[in-house]
């Protein structure tokens, strides 16, 4: 398979894990280049469920390569408490897993300024995962974050961790919130060092190396394009480039080494945390948490849930360069008799086919829908594209319209062998 950018075209949980796994098949390596353990991605196997926050999905495929790039923010201790549940169930990580030296840490200051920041925004919150991801880049950022590098150096670690420790505990005795101890973050930090260390490398030539061996790469995007920092609902965002080229400076590989785009799609729209959603629906919401879905696998929120908003994922086509797309979840809409669809926004009455960049025009944007005939019957047991009902294929030949992208992968369960190429 050429090499291929996978990116979630809405807001986050679109089924990436799972078309992740599907495709990793056909590739020598997985490659995760942004967000941190905030990202839940499920994958299904047998009767097996993994849930990754850190680790690319790829891994559950034996004898594929996986990385950790750059842009990645890790949390140590997250990350190994990921590595020993994966080889207890029988997952091999030796020699197929590399951490980017680069990749900057998550520490315990940041999730408590994560959560503390986030809390006293009262009804503004953005709902974080309190995974103190934001914080973490804001370190980042400001060129005083501490790298996975720096962890494997003891003694530069020891003093710059002191540093850092100070200087957050200020911030938090600010904020009313308790100061955290030293000693305790340490120690955690060097237990998981001494776990981390054969695996931490500089990733950029290990994948230039692979490269030039003409190794074929899929980069596992996390969350999606409306949290992207730069073109999602700014502030309800998260703190890193989740749109496609995110991929390539969080991992070092160029933009012309890339062949594909492949964005993925719920057939409708989800999405956790706060911020407006246009399209949204108590009755499709109800619908789909009473069937037990749409329930955050990093947090287990419930996702607020919506119909499919074309507007919107139009934009993402644009901003990611998507040429194919992976729609997931169809079996979801299978019960009803009309779907419906929003093609444009109305604004003050006044309709528009873009998403408005500043967040007050687009808590003001009111869906304007067309409505498709539902099929009314299980999907979840059809293999090929050709067998699904006439209604659905209609409904899935007007989202690749609307959209303006073509449909490769249809998924129709959360199992492997429930996927179908178009
Ligand atoms: P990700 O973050 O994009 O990897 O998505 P999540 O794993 O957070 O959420 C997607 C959810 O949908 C998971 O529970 C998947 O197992 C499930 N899923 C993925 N594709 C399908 C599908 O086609 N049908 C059904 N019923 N579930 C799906
Ligand atoms: P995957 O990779 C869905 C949301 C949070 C919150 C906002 C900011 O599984 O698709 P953060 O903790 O990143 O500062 O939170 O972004 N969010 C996600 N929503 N899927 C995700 O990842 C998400 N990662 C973050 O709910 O609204
Ligand atoms: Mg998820």
């Amino acid at each position: 398979m050429a090499n291929t950018i996978l990116v979630g075209a809405q807001w986050g949980d679109e089924g990436k894990g799972k078309i992740i796994d599907y495709l990793t098949d056909k590739v020598d390596m997985v490659v995760r280049s942004q967000g941190g353990a905030n990202a839940g991605h499920t994958v299904i196997i047998g009767k097996k469920q993994y849930i990754l926050h850190l680790i690319p999905s790829g891994i559950l495929r034996p004898r594929k390569k996986c990385v950790i790039g750059n842009g990645v923010v890790i949390d140590a201790p997250q990350l190994v408490k990921e590595m020993t549940g994966l080889e207890r169930k029988g997952v091999r990580l030796k020699g197929r897993f590399f951490i980017s030296d680069c990749a900057h840490l998550v520490l315990p200051y940041h999730k408590a300024l994560d959560a503390a920041r986030d809390v006293s925004k009262g009804k503004k919150a953005i709902g974080t995962t309190k995974r103190g991801i934001g914080p973490a880049y804001e370190d980042k950022v400001a060129r005083c974050g501490i790298r996975m590098g720096d962890l494997m150096k003891p003694e530069y670690f020891e003093a710059k961790l002191r540093e850092r420790v100070k200087v957050n505990n200020a911030v938090l005795k600010a904020l009313g919130e308790k100061p955290l101890s030293f000693a305790k973050i340490h120690a955690e930090c060097m237990k998981a060092a001494r776990k981390l260390a054969p695996y931490v490398t500089n990733t950029v030539v290990l994948l230039h190396k692979a490269l030039e061996k003409k190794a074929s790469m899929l980069f596992e995007g996390a969350q999606g394009t409306f949290l992207d920092i730069d073109h999602g609902t700014y502030p309800f965002v998260t703190s890193s480039n989740a749109t496609s080229g995110g991929a390539c400076t969080g991992s070092g590989v160029a933009p012309s080494r890339i062949d594909k785009v492949l964005g993925v799609m719920k057939a409708y729209t989800t999405r956790v945390g706060g911020g407006p959603l246009p399209s949204a629906s108590d009755d499709i919401s109800d619908m789909l948490h009473n069937m037990g879905r749409e329930f955050g696998a990093t947090t287990g929120r419930p996702r607020r849930c919506g119909w499919f908003d074309a507007v919107a994922v139009r934009h993402a086509v644009m901003v990611n360069g998507i040429d194919d797309m992976a729609v997931t979840n169809l079996d979801g809409l299978d019960g009803l008799d009309k779907i419906k669809v929003c093609v444009a926004y109305k604004i003050d009455g006044k309709r528009t086919n873009y998403v408005p960049s500043d967040i007050d025009s687009f808590a003001k944007c009111e869906p304007v829908y067309r409505s498709f005939p539902g099929w009314q019957t299980p999907t979840d047991k059809i293999t090929r594209y050709k067998d699904l009902p006439l209604n659905a294929r209609k409904y899935l030949k007007a989202l690749a319209e609307l959209t303006g992208t073509r449909m490769s992968i249809v998924s129709v369960g959360p199992a492997r062998d429930q996927t179908m190429v178009v």
